[in-house]
């Protein structure tokens, strides 16, 4: 293995330990905004890239329900851009405190810092006065997005919005599922258990 591939590879689970570390909603009443599984998420990643799905220099990546941002954070070394969504504003203004002492733990052990293309913004997803700000902040419509991602919340709302508004050929990665996979009107399943862990599914925006 390449030193910048061994550096990534080191970099990634640094971060996914942060994160795995301080998960919300896995107990209790927050499970509305339960937290992915980063460890899992690197491989779904890993998988989408040696698949060709997503590509650091082209693909433009959506959270549409980010909370603190940690996907956004994971994928940003994976994507070209790597845009978030978050429908209550407290819990996205943790993203900053959690990305600095993120980043000084990155620096001690000299890793690499996350790429300057996230852009987070309060909102709800489902409304397009949100892409329109997403568009006059960032260049990016709703149309430009290759893959929108959700943690099971308003799963079929957001694939509605998708199969209707989004490019043919948009990919809608769904974390959470298992055994018994959602299906969407005008969505195909393209891979049904990404990188083999039970957890998440990718579909495509047919015409
Ligand atoms: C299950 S959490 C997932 C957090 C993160 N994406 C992850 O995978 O770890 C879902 C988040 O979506 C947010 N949310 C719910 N409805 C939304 C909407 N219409 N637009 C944007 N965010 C929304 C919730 O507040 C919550 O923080």
């Amino acid at each position: 293995m390449k030193s910048t591939t061994l550096s990534l590879a080191s970099t990634l689970a640094c971060i996914a330990d942060f994160y795995d570390g301080c998960k919300v909603g896995c107990e209790g009443f927050e499970g509305y905004r339960k937290s992915a599984d980063l460890t899992k998420f690197i491989r779904c990643a890993g998988e989408l890239e040696n698949g060709q799905f997503i590509n650091p220099r082209h693909t433009i990546f959506v959270d549409l329900g980010c909370a603190d941002g940690r996907v956004n954070l994971l994928m940003s070394y994976f994507v070209k851009k790597s845009i978030g969504i978050e429908i209550d504003p407290d819990i996205l203004g943790e993203y900053q405190s959690h990305a600095a002492e993120l980043g000084c733990r990155l620096t001690e052990n000299q890793l690499t810092v996350p790429p300057a293309n996230i852009s987070l913004f309060a909102g709800n997803s489902l409304a397009d006065e949100t892409f329109q700000r997403i568009r006059a902040h960032t260049g990016v419509s709703f149309k430009d997005v290759d893959i929108f991602y959700t943690y099971i919340t308003l799963h079929d709302a957001f694939a509605a919005k998708i199969a209707a508004q989004a490019k043919v050929g948009s990919l809608y990665l769904v974390y959470g599922f298992n055994k018994i996979l959602p299906r969407y009107d005008g969505l195909e399943l393209l891979i049904a258990d990404v990188a083999s862990q039970g957890i998440a599914t990718l579909y495509q925006k047919t015409a």
